[in-house]
C-alpha cells in the first residue's frame, strides 16, 4: 500500500447481504470500490454485534483491494493478533476503547498492519494530537457508531482542524457515517480523503444487479472530486 490523498471510496459491508458476503465483496470491487470496510462490533463498546476474526478471515479470500477493518470493540489488544491472522490491511481502534491507545497502535503496527484511530462524534480532534506519528489513518465518526443508515452529523470543523494538525504526515482522514453525494463534498473540502459509505453504496443494488453499486460509488466519487477540484 502506497500513500496518496486521492479520494477513496470504502463501502461498508454492514449494508451488504449478510448471507452472501463473498459475492457482495466481489461486486463492490468490480464496481469501483477502492477499499472494503469491515465493521466489527462487540455489543459492549457499541450496542450491536456483527462478526469476529473467523468471519473476517473468510471475507479476506474475496478482497483484492484493501481490507479496512474498523473495530468497535473494547478491549482491543487481546484481538490484534487474530485480526492480523485474518488478513486485515488496516486495523482501526477507537481512542475511547481503552486507557492505552499508544500501546494499541504500536501493537497493530508491530503485527504488520496499518494502524487507524477512530474518534466518536463527541471526542475532539485534539485527542489524536499525540498519536499522529503512530497512526496511518484517523477515522472521524459522523454518526454514533453501531448502526448503518443514520443521519450525518456535521463535524466538518473537526475534520478541518485534523487536516491542519496532520500537515505533511502520511495519515489518511476517513469519514464514517452518513456519507452520500451531499455530505461527501463537505468533508472532502475540509480535508478528508477516505469515504466510508454503507447505505449510500448498497442502495438499489444487489450481487445479482451490481450496476447500482457502481453508479452509487461513481456518484459519491464525482461529488467529492468536484468539491476538491480533483480530476474526475
Ligand atoms: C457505523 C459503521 C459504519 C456504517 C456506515 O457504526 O462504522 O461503517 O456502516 O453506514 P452508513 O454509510 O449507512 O452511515
Ligand atoms: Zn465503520
Amino acid at each position: 500500500m502506497t500513500f496518496d490523498r486521492q479520494i477513496k471510496i470504502a463501502p461498508s459491508i454492514l449494508s451488504a447481504d449478510f448471507a452472501d458476503f463473498g459475492r457482495e465483496i466481489r461486486a463492490i470491487e468490480d464496481q469501483g470500490a477502492d477499499w472494503v470496510h469491515v465493521d466489527v462490533m462487540d455489543g459492549h463498546f457499541v450496542p450491536n454485534l456483527t462478526f469476529g476474526p473467523p468471519a473476517v478471515k473468510a471475507f479476506r479470500r474475496h478482497v483484492r483491494t484493501v481490507m479496512d477493518v474498523h473495530l468497535m470493540i473494547a478491549p482491543v489488544d487481546p484481538y490484534i493478533a487474530a485480526f492480523a491472522d485474518a488478513g486485515a490491511d488496516i486495523l482501526t481502534a477507537h481512542v475511547e476503547a481503552g486507557p492505552h491507545i499508544h500501546r494499541t497502535l504500536q501493537a497493530i503496527r508491530a503485527a504488520g498492519m496499518r494502524a487507524g484511530v477512530a474518534l466518536n462524534p463527541g471526542t475532539p480532534a485534539d485527542a489524536v494530537d499525540p498519536l499522529l506519528d503512530l497512526a496511518d489513518l484517523v477515522c472521524v465518526m459522523t454518526v454514533n457508531p453501531g448502526f448503518g443508515g443514520q443521519s450525518f452529523l456535521d463535524l466538518t470543523a473537526k475534520v478541518r482542524r485534523l487536516r491542519a494538525m496532520i500537515g505533511d504526515r502520511p495519515v489518511h482522514i476517513a469519514i464514517d457515517g452518513g456519507v452520500d453525494t451531499t455530505t461527501a463534498p463537505m468533508v472532502c473540502r475540509a480535508g478528508a480523503d477516505v469515504l466510508v459509505a454503507g447505505s449510500a453504496v448498497f442502495r438499489g443494488g444487489s450481487a445479482d444487479e451490481p450496476s447500482a453499486y457502481g453508479a452509487n460509488i461513481a456518484a459519491i466519487r464525482r461529488a467529492a472530486q468536484s468539491a476538491t477540484g480533483a480530476m474526475a
